[in-house]
C-alpha cells in the first residue's frame, strides 16, 4: 500500500517548471512580487534549448538602422507568422522586447557591440533590418547566464534534476505537481497555487533535430491532462541548417546567424538556388539577383535581402527541393558557404562556435570550407494555448510561457523571437501568477487519491513483469513522425502517421522499464515517452485538419494558403472520454489600429515611424 505520508512534500506559493529563459525570467518575475518560488528543472540549472538560439534575440533597438520601431517588428513578426499570431501576443512581444534586452545589460549581459558602443544587432530571417542583439554566435548561453546569475540572488529555491510527472488539481484549480528526483527515483509532491510551465517543445519526437533529451513536451502533456488547450500544435519548425555529417551529429543547429553575416546556399552544381525559390509575396522585399544581394553584403541600407534570408519555413521546403530535385550535397543537405563571403578572421570573430563546432565535430573548417547543411526540427510554434496578458490558460492557475506555450508565432516563427518571447512572456507569466494568487482566497488542497494514481502510473512501469522496451518505441515514434509528420504532408501521410501513434499508445500501455528506481535512464525514457507520444498525436492531428500549406505547414494535398483558414487556429483538447479532441475555433479579430499597422506597406510604414521621430 502506497503510504501518501511518505512522500516528500515541498510547498510554495508558485512552481515554475522548466529553467531554460522562459523559466527563469517567469521565476525571477515571481520571486520580486514576494513570492515564495520553487524552479523545478529535469536536467542541470541553465541546460536548456534557450541556448540554441545562438544568433541573437530580436528587438526593435534600431542601433544598426534607426528606421526600426516596434509597428515593423509586429509587421515583420506577423507576415512570417502568416498573419496566424495572436495579434495581441505579437503586440506585446515587439512593444516590449527592447525593454526587456535592455534590462538583460543591466543585469550583466554583454552583448557584442557596434562602433558607437551600443549594442550590436545583425540580420536574420525575414526581419526587415539588423535586429539581433547578439553575443557572437553563443546569445542564448549568454542570456541563460545572465538571467542564472540575477536569478540566484532574488532568493528562487531550485530543484534540479527533478521530473515533473503530473498537475494536481483541487477541482479545477491548479494545486501543485507530482514530480520525480530522478537520482533516487523517489517522489515529491509540489504544493502551489499556482505552476508556470515553460518546459520547451517536444522535438525529440523527430529523427532529426536540433532538440536535447529534455525536449520530451512535458509541459505540453502535462497541461493537456490537466485539461488546459493545445493550439496551432500543426506548425513545426524545421530549421533549415542543421548539421547532415557526420551522422553523430545530425540535426545540430547550425546558426542563422552564418546567413545573416552573408552566407550563401549553394547546391552540388554551385548554383545559388535560392534566388529561384522566392515566394511572390516576398520577391519586392528580397534581392532577386546577386548583385542586389552584393549590395547589401557591401552595406548598402537600401539594398534588398538576399534571399537566404526569407523566413525558415521557404528555405527549409528550397533545400529539400534541391536534394529531392538531385543537386544535394554528398549527404543529402545544400552547401552553406561564408568563406567565400568573409574573411577568416571575420568568420572566427562573428562566429566562434561554428568555428569550432565544424572543426570539433566534422573536422572542416568553415573559414575554407562550406558545410553541408539540412532542415532539422527546431521549435514548436504551436502549445498551451494561454491568455495573452496574463499567460494564464484555461485552468485556473496554470499558465505557460515561451516555447510550450502557443499563439505568438502563428504559422511560423521569426529566428531571433524565441528570445525576446521568453523574455517578455516569461515576465507576463509571472506577473499573471501574482495577480491570480492575490485573488485566492482560500488556498487550493492536493487529493491524496490523485498523488497517488500519478505515483502509481509511474511506478507500474517497473512494477509490470514484461513488456514493451521504450528505446524501441521511442525510435517507432521518431521514424514516424519523420516520415509521415515531416517538413511537407499528405492526407495519406498523415492518416497513416495517425494510425501509427494509436499502435504506439497501445504498446505505451504496456511499457517495462527493467531494474529499479534509483537512477534509471529506461524508466526515465518510458515516461517522457508518454508526453512525446501526446504531443506527436497533437500535432499530427492538427495537421490533418488543416487543409492549405500555410508557414511551416505544408500540405502537398492543399497547396497554398486557403483564406478560410485563416480565420481559424486548430484547438486540441482531452475528451470526457479520454480521447484526443480536434477541432479549429474561430481567432479573435484584431484591433483596427494593429489590422492597420500589418498591413501597411513597408514604404508607408517607414514614412509614418520617421514621422513618429
Ligand atoms: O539559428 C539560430 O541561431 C536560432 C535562433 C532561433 O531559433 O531563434
Amino acid at each position: 500500500m502506497l503510504d501518501i505520508s511518505e512522500i516528500q512534500i515541498i510547498e510554495h506559493d508558485v512552481i515554475v517548471v522548466g529553467a531554460g529563459g522562459a523559466g527563469l525570467s517567469a521565476a525571477i518575475e515571481c520571486s520580486s512580487q514576494g513570492l515564495s518560488t520553487g524552479l523545478v528543472c529535469k536536467s542541470l540549472l541553465g541546460k536548456a534549448h534557450t541556448v540554441m538560439a545562438e544568433g541573437g534575440v530580436a528587438a526593435a533597438l534600431g542601433n544598426v538602422d534607426n528606421r526600426d520601431h516596434w509597428k515593423v517588428h509586429f509587421r515583420d513578426t506577423m507576415r512570417g507568422g502568416k498573419f496566424l499570431n495572436v495579434w495581441r501576443m505579437a503586440e506585446l512581444h515587439a512593444k516590449q522586447a527592447p525593454v526587456r534586452v535592455r534590462e538583460l545589460e543591466e543585469w550583466g549581459a554583454v552583448f557584442d557591440r557596434t562602433k558607437k558602443g551600443l549594442i550590436n544587432q545583425r540580420n536574420f530571417g525575414g526581419h526587415r533590418y539588423p535586429r539581433l542583439a547578439h553575443v557572437g554566435d553563443r546569445t542564448g548561453l549568454e542570456i541563460i547566464r545572465t538571467l542564472q546569475d540575477h536569478g540566484i540572488h532574488q532568493g528562487i529555491e531550485v530543484y534540479m534534476e527533478c521530473t515533473g510527472l503530473d498537475l494536481l488539481q483541487d477541482g479545477d484549480r491548479t494545486s501543485g505537481m507530482v514530480a520525480m528526483w530522478r537520482e533516487t527515483g523517489q517522489f515529491v509532491i509540489f504544493k502551489a497555487g499556482a505552476v508556470i510551465l515553460a518546459t520547451g517543445g517536444g522535438g525529440k519526437g523527430w529523427k532529426v533535430t536540433s532538440n536535447s533529451w529534455e525536449y520530451s513536451g512535458d509541459g505540453h502533456a502535462m497541461a493537456y491532462e490537466a485539461g488546459a488547450e493545445l493550439m496551432d500544435m500543426e506548425f513545426t519548425q524545421f530549421h533549415p541548417t542543421g548539421m547532415v555529417w557526420p551522422p553523430s551529429v545530425h540535426g545540430t543547429l547550425v546558426t542563422e546567424g552564418v546567413r545573416g553575416e552573408g552566407g550563401i546556399l549553394v547546391n552540388s552544381e554551385g548554383q545559388r538556388f535560392m534566388f529561384d525559390n522566392i515566394p511572390e509575396r516576398f520577391a519586392s522585399e528580397t534581392a532577386d539577383t546577386e548583385e542586389e544581394a552584393a549590395r547589401w553584403l557591401a552595406g548598402d541600407k537600401d539594398a534588398r535581402r538576399p534571399p537566404e534570408l526569407l523566413t525558415r519555413d521557404v528555405v527549409a521546403r528550397a533545400i529539400r527541393k534541391e536534394v529531392k530535385a538531385g543537386r544535394g550535397s554528398p549527404h543529402g543537405g545544400a552547401f552553406l558557404d561564408i568563406a567565400s563571403q568573409r574573411n577568416a578572421e571575420d568568420i572566427k570573430k562573428k562566429l566562434p562556435s561554428m568555428y569550432h563546432q565544424f572543426k570539433v565535430l566534422a573536422e572542416l573548417d568553415i573559414t575554407t570550407d562550406s558545410m553541408e547543411v539540412g532542415p532539422t526540427l527546431h521549435y514548436m510554434m504551436g502549445g498551451i494555448r494561454v491568455d495573452a496578458d496574463t499567460q494564464m490558460s484555461r485552468v485556473p492557475g496554470l499558465f505557460a510561457c515561451g516555447e510550450c506555450s502557443g499563439g505568438m508565432h502563428g504559422a511560423n516563427r521569426l529566428g531571433g523571437n524565441s528570445l525576446s518571447d521568453l523574455l517578455v512572456f516569461g515576465k507576463l507569466a509571472g506577473v499573471g501568477a501574482a495577480q491570480y494568487l492575490q485573488g485566492i482566497s482560500t488556498p487550493p488542497k492536493v487529493m491524496d487519491d490523485q498523488a497517488k494514481a500519478v505515483i502509481r502510473n509511474a511506478t507500474n512501469i517497473l512494477n509490470r513483469e514484461s513488456g514493451q522496451n521504450p528505446y524501441l518505441l521511442h525510435e517507432e515514434l521518431e521514424e514516424n513522425m519523420q516520415s509521415n509528420v515531416g517538413i511537407v504532408r499528405t492526407a495519406e501521410l498523415l492518416s497513416a502517421g495517425i494510425a501509427k501513434l494509436e499502435s504506439l499508445k497501445k504498446s505505451y500501455k504496456k511499457v517495462k522499464a527493467k531494474g529499479s528506481s534509483q537512477y534509471n535512464p529506461g524508466w526515465h525514457e518510458a515516461l517522457a515517452l508518454r508526453n512525446l507520444i501526446i504531443t506527436a498525436e497533437s500535432v499530427a492531428r492538427a495537421a490533418l485538419l488543416r487543409e492549405e500549406s500555410r508557414g511551416a505547414h505544408t500540405r502537398l494535398d492543399f497547396p497554398g494558403e486557403q483564406d478560410e483558414w485563416l480565420h481559424y487556429n486548430v484547438v486540441i483538447y482531452k475528451g470526457d472520454d479520454g480521447k484526443m479532441v480536434v477541432g479549429k475555433i474561430e481567432r479573435e479579430k484584431p484591433s483596427p489600429e494593429l489590422e492597420r499597422i500589418a498591413n501597411l506597406s513597408i514604404e508607408e510604414l517607414e514614412k509614418e515611424v520617421a514621422g513618429e521621430g
